[in-house]
């Protein structure tokens, strides 16, 4: 990810109505070590659920996974991979034909990734790549493989506006090839007050995540923001499923960015709209695997039926 590109996200979206910033530019070292503390968090039941769909039904992937003989995963924002090691593991354990490329915007996520894939499974065959998932997608060749899964975990999916998404699942299933899956994670519609609990922890940690991203644009922008001057605001719609995190400002203020020698006026309580992260129903997300030319081969579900784990075919 050039700097250029993010001065130009920046200021494209400081200068917008309303304001917004991408929760793609999360993931600096710092953003890496907050969202480890937010899945380890209580209200924080994402990571668990699906970490709980991998270590129940593990038998289950594998024999849908290596039905035809060897298969290569390929893990889009794999993240520090945590629920991934876990059925790779399981995957060795049974003798499995596979290897394992984890993508990641993050090249220090990835190195940290690589090292403690490989501390745990020294023999793991393993080819990192480092970039913008919507970038690299045709690098993956992903027609010179015997069998993909392509995984897209933690309800990432979650945090792409519907257009994005279908634009995004149209361009992997594009990719991949008759025979290949696609297993991506939902986080489920429930109880609106366990969702918004999730993103407004007790601990304030995905507070100080978000708050990140203005640390990130002071440092690697020039900029002057304030953190105090501004507070975390996410608020949940049932009726579309979506939970929505703004950053408020708490008075007026102009903030300017030496790098792009440009300063943004706030107004009192004006938000940046930072990130969605959208609830599934089972309808939805056969409807958005269709649109997207797959087909739901199987949803795994954790015990508490709080998030599913949907394995789609390419039609
Ligand atoms: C919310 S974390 C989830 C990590 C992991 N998938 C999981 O379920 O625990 C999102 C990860 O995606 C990466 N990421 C975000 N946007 C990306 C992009 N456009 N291309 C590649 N990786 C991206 C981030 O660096 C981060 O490691």
């Amino acid at each position: 990810m050039s700097s250029n590109q993010f001065a130009k996200d920046v200021r494209e979206g400081l200068s917008s109505t309303p304001k917004r910033l991408s929760s793609k530019y999360f993931y600096d070292a710092q953003g890496d070590k907050y969202f480890q503390q937010i899945m380890q968090l209580d209200e924080y039941y994402l990571t668990r659920a699906e970490l709980n769909i991998f270590q129940t039904q593990s038998q289950q992937l594998l024999d849908l996974f290596d039905s035809g003989g060897a298969f290569r995963i390929v893990e889009l924002g794999a993240g520090d991979g945590m629920k991934t090691k876990f059925l790779l593991k399981y995957f060795q354990d049974k003798g499995a034909d596979f290897s394992y490329c984890p993508v990641d915007i993050s090249a220090n996520v990835l190195e940290e990734l690589r090292k403690n894939m490989l501390e745990e499974m020294p023999t793991l065959n393993m080819e990192p790549l480092a970039g913008d998932y919507f970038q690299v997608l045709s690098d993956l060749k992903f027609q010179n493989h015997k069998r993909n899964i392509a995984f897209f975990l933690g309800s990432n999916i979650g945090n792409f506006r519907r257009d994005l998404a279908i634009d995004f699942l149209s361009s992997i299933q594009r990719n991949l090839k008759t025979g290949d899956f696609l297993l991506i994670g939902f986080d489920l519609k429930k109880d609106p007050k366990r969702i918004l609990s999730a993103y407004n922890d007790s601990k304030g940690v995905t507070k100080a995540f978000n708050l990140n991203l203005l640390n990130r644009i002071n440092r690697e922008l020039g900029g002057n923001f304030q953190m105090d001057a501004f507070d975390h605001n996410p608020i949940y719609d049932p009726m579309t499923g979506e939970c929505r995190s703004y950053l408020i400002a708490k008075s007026p203020q102009q903030v300017y960015l030496s790098t792009l020698d440009e300063a943004f006026e706030f107004k009192a309580w004006e938000p940046i709209y930072m990130e969605v992260s959208k609830k599934y129903d089972l309808g939805e997300i056969d409807d958005l695997a269709k649109e997207t030319g797959f087909r739901v081969k199987k949803n795994l579900f954790d015990s508490d039926d709080l998030f599913t784990d949907s394995i789609w075919e390419v039609v």
